[in-house]
């Protein structure tokens, strides 16, 4: 289990990407994958996933990104995004979900479903929205893992501008909105940051045993 730290030890927020490396289309797919396997509220999914390899859009999301290279220069850009308000459809599509793939009756999923709709439909936009981008980060978490694990680089983004993301990207239309960003690819040689000595509390500062 040592190789895991070592892996977590390995990765860093990556600031300077080599332009000339791809991920191959094998491994991005086990990136998304690993992203879709996401453990969710309920497993509501209340989410999207971008991914953006065309330069001009790459070129204008840099600029609504505060000129940060790693838009442009990673193999892959990632946006996940949240679905910032939500009805009982974000209930009734899961729930036909796992009627399809569990093979149950939709009896057997009324309490559950009126359970989820009895939490969630009540709550004010502001709060519906808030709920849905935290989930987006649990899929941020896996990816930055998973992809340290398979030895890939990534930075984790919240330097943009979400109405502009929005806008480029055409996600307001779709109920949708840019929680964060996930730059994909290869480190370069050049970035020195990759040697700086992680900056974290000790285990006594940040952990509490009861
Ligand atoms: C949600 C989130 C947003 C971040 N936004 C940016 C960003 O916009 N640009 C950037 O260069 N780094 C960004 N970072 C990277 C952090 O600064 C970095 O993860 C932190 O300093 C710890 O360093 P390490 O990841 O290299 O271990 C972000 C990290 C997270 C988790």
């Amino acid at each position: 289990m040592k190789n895991v730290l070592d892996k977590l030890n390995w990765r860093y927020a990556t600031k300077m990407f080599d332009a000339s490396k791809k991920v191959s289309e094998e491994d991005l797919n086990i990136l998304l994958d690993a992203a879709r396997l996401t453990a969710s509220s309920y497993g509501l999914q209340p989410y999207h996933f971008y991914v953006i390899e065309d330069k001009d859009v790459r070129s204008k999301l840099r600029k609504a990104s505060y000129d940060q290279p790693q838009i442009t220069d990673a193999s892959h850009l990632l946006v996940l995004a949240n679905k910032p308000t939500f009805d009982e459809s974000l209930v009734d599509n899961y729930i036909d979900n796992i009627i399809k793939t569990r093979g149950v009756s939709k009896g057997d999923v009324e309490g559950y479903s009126n359970m989820m709709k009895g939490a969630l439909m009540g709550l004010p936009d502001a709060h519906k929205n808030s709920w849905t981008s935290n989930q987006t980060y649990i899929a941020l978490g896996n990816l930055l893992t998973i992809a340290a694990e398979m030895e890939i680089d990534t930075c984790p983004m919240e330097g943009f501008d979400k109405a502009q993301y929005n806008e480029i990207l055409g996600l307001a239309e779709n109920n949708l909105n840019a929680a964060v960003v996930l730059a994909v690819g290869y480190r370069s040689k050049e970035d020195k940051t990759q040697h700086y000595p992680k900056v974290r509390y000790s285990k006594e500062e940040i952990i509490t045993h009861i």
